[in-house]
C-alpha cells in the first residue's frame, strides 16, 4: 500500500474499481488535456470504460504487476500515477502519470513519483525505473529530469497518434528516461507518508 500526503490537503492513495464513478467524472475534466500524451486505452469516455481501466490495474496489482494510484486535492480526484510496467522478477518498472489542467504546476506529480520510486527501490528492491514520453511533451520530460532520471535516447517515430479519419496517422518520437537503484537518493519523505 503506497499512500502519502504530498502537500497540505493533497493525498496520494488508492484508485480502485469501486471508485469508477469518481474516476469517470475526473476523466471528463482531464480527457482532452491528456489525450495527445497518453495511451488511447486510458482515455475512455464512459463509466464502463473508466471501470475497465481500474479493473485492469486491480488485476495487475493482484498479480504483483501494474498499479494505479489517485491524487486527491481536498478530497477531489485531480490526477494520478501508475506503474504501467512492473516486474519484481526482472527488477524493472515504468512509471506513468496524468493530471487535470487545474492541478498542473503544483509539484503533485513529482512528489507522487518520488513516493513510487521510494517504494520500488527501497521497499521492493527493484533495479531500474523507466519513463517514456512523447519527445515533444515538455512537461513530462521536465518531471523525468526533476526526478533525477537520465535521457537514454529517442525511439524514432515510435508513438502513433490516430486522427479522426481512418488514414490520419501521425508518428511522434518517443523519449526513454531511466533511473537506477544506485542513482536513487531518497529526498526527505512527504509528511505523513505511509507504506
Ligand atoms: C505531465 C504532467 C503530469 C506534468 O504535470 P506538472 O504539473 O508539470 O508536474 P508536477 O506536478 O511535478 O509539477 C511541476 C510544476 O510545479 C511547480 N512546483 C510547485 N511546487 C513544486 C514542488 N514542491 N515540487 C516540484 N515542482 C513544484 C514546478 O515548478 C513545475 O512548474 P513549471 O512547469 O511551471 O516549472 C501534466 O502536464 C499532464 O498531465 N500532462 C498530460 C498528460 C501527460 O502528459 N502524461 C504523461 C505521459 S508520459
Amino acid at each position: 500500500m503506497i499512500a502519502a500526503e504530498l502537500a497540505p490537503g493533497v493525498e496520494l492513495g488508492p484508485l480502485e474499481p469501486w471508485q469508477a464513478e469518481e474516476f469517470a467524472a475526473h476523466l471528463d475534466r482531464a480527457r482532452e488535456h491528456i489525450r495527445p500524451w497518453v495511451g488511447p486505452s486510458f482515455v475512455t469516455t464512459d463509466l464502463a470504460g473508466a471501470r475497465a481501466t481500474l479493473q485492469r490495474y486491480a488485476d495487475g496489482a493482484a498479480r504483483d504487476g501494474i498499479r494505479i494510484l489517485g491524487i486527491r486535492e481536498h478530497g477531489a480526484l485531480v490526477g494520478g500515477v501508475m506503474l504501467v510496467e512492473f516486474s519484481a522478477a526482472s527488477g524493472t518498472c515504468e512509471l506513468g502519470c496524468w493530471l487535470e489542467p487545474a492541478a498542473e504546476g503544483k509539484g503533485y506529480i513529482s512528489g507522487a513519483c518520488r513516493e513510487l520510486l521510494r517504494w520500488v527501490f527501497e521497499v521492493r528492491g527493484l533495479h531500474r525505473a523507466e519513463w517514456r514520453c512523447r519527445a515533444d511533451n515538455a512537461r513530462s520530460s521536465a518531471v523525468a529530469e526533476r526526478l533525477g532520471m537520465t535521457l537514454e535516447g529517442v525511439l524514432r517515430e515510435a508513438w502513433l497518434v490516430n486522427g479522426d479519419g481512418p488514414d490520419e496517422k501521425t508518428w511522434h518520437d518517443k523519449q526513454v528516461w531511466s533511473i537506477l537503484a544506485h542513482e536513487w537518493t531518497a529526498p526527505s519523505r512527504a509528511r505523513h507518508s505511509r507504506g
